[in-house]
């Protein structure tokens, strides 16, 4: 299967855990389908880890935990499909999953049919377990050639966390994205550490095989099965353009049913959605942040030196030749954000400029000569549309 665009929807692990449920799955689908996400693209409605029962039956297939899906996968299957969105669950390259549940390690081919006969339009293969006698690539392959002769169009989310240089071997599997990252938690500690370490990423990302930064905590606020501290609105907001600056499939793993209007308007962003399912799907390029050479302060704060790592400054291309430009405040201080024309192929030579709106709350500017420069709060972030025009 070819996957043209990040995959959006939204998977129960996050929030949900061990305590998932067709009712939860459900209502989840309701919800995205009633409230205006699945016409914004999130499509995919995903069950993670612990769906199964301890053991496989006698034929060898694993079981639907009947507790927690009494009426089996195919009626949830069908239900998703009934609202117009598609179904995802989750199984793993070893024996066990990581919550310890059956994975397809040596199954690949009997899960993949079951999968099908189920109805299932997207599996996330975790890495858990895996036996130690063979290599990753090779338990990848396995099950991306058993779901690409089930007889069904299933997208292969492989979640390897990049071990073992996943990014070198992982588009010849046949997978269709990678988790790039480890587990993200619902803290600003965990975002950073995660946004910090994805930019060397960057370039390995692109239309066939997806970097994966893993699920959105959007919306969490501290509750659920990865909530730690919970993130602050501004934080929430940082995450969810990093993600769409970067083109990462934007998978949502709050309670959506439950999400406050905040969380709720940032999911729905349309121009960040708009620069993460470009087209094009250019990667980034990263703008060296250059020393700020009259320092000035924000009251009794100096604004320090800006290094790429506190303060990524990324652009990208998008396919009506606008540029996304994106600056990201990851330090605790106030910092200035400060990128030349030149670094974006404009210049004195050109006679053009830029017209940018800002993602967050639709102001226009015109740029004229200068360069682009905002001041950012700590943790905060400024995402601007650019249009080229003449100066
Ligand atoms: C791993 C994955 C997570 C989640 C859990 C489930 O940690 O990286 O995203 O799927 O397993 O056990």
């Amino acid at each position: 299967m070819i996957v043209n665009r990040p995959p959006m929807g939204w998977n129960s692990w996050n929030t949900f855990g061990e305590n998932i449920n067709e009712t939860v799955v459900m209502e989840t689908a309701d919800f995205i389908a009633e409230n205006g996400y699945r016409d914004l693209g999130y499509e995919y409605v995903i069950i993670d880890d612990c769906w199964s029962l301890r053991d496989r039956n006698e034929a060898g297939e694993i079981v639907p935990d009947p507790v927690k899906f009494p009426h089996g996968m195919k009626y949830v299957a069908d239900y998703v499909h009934s609202k117009g969105l598609k179904f995802g669950m989750y199984s793993c390259a070893g024996p066990m999953t990581c919550a310890r549940y059956p994975g397809s390690y040596d199954h690949e081919f009997v899960d993949a049919a079951c999968f099908a006969r189920w109805g299932v339009d997207y599996l996330k293969y975790d890495y858990c377990y895996h036996p130690e006698s063979t290599y990753g690539h090779y338990l990848y392959k396995r099950m991306a050639l058993a779901l690409s002769n089930c007889g069904r169009d299933i997208v292969f989310a492989a979640c390897s966390w990049g071990a073992e240089n996943t990014k070198t071997w992982i588009k010849e599997t046949g997978a269709d994205s990678w988790r790039s990252t480890g587990d993200i938690n619902d803290s600003w500690a965990s975002i950073k550490m995660l946004c910090q370490d994805q930019m060397k990423f960057a370039e390995y990302n692109g239309k066939g095989c997806f970097n994966d930064m893993d699920m959105l905590v959007v919306g969490m606020n501290g509750k659920g099965n990865v909530a730690l501290t919970g993130c602050t609105e501004e934080e929430y907001k940082t995450h969810f353009a990093f993600w769409a600056m970067m083109g990462s499939p934007l998978i949502i793993g709050c309670d959506l049913r439950k999400a406050d209007e905040a969380a709720q308007k940032i999911l729905k962003n349309e121009m960040l959605i708009a620069i993460d399912q470009d087209e094009a799907y250019r990667q980034p390029f990263f703008i060296n942040s250059r020393r700020i050479e009259n320092v000035r302060r924000v009251g009794s704060e100096p604004l320090l030196e800006s290094y790429p790592e506190d303060i990524p400054i990324m652009a990208r291309l998008l396919s009506n030749g606008d540029i996304a430009i994106g600056a990201f405040n990851f330090s605790d201080h106030h910092r200035c954000f400060d990128a030349q024309l030149d670094s974006l192929g404009l210049g004195e030579c050109t006679g053009k400029t830029l017209e940018v709106t800002n993602v967050w709350t639709g102001e226009t500017a015109v740029i004229g000569k200068s360069n682009i420069r905002a001041e950012l709060d700590p943790h905060c972030c400024v995402v601007y549309r650019a249009r080229v025009i003449d100066k």
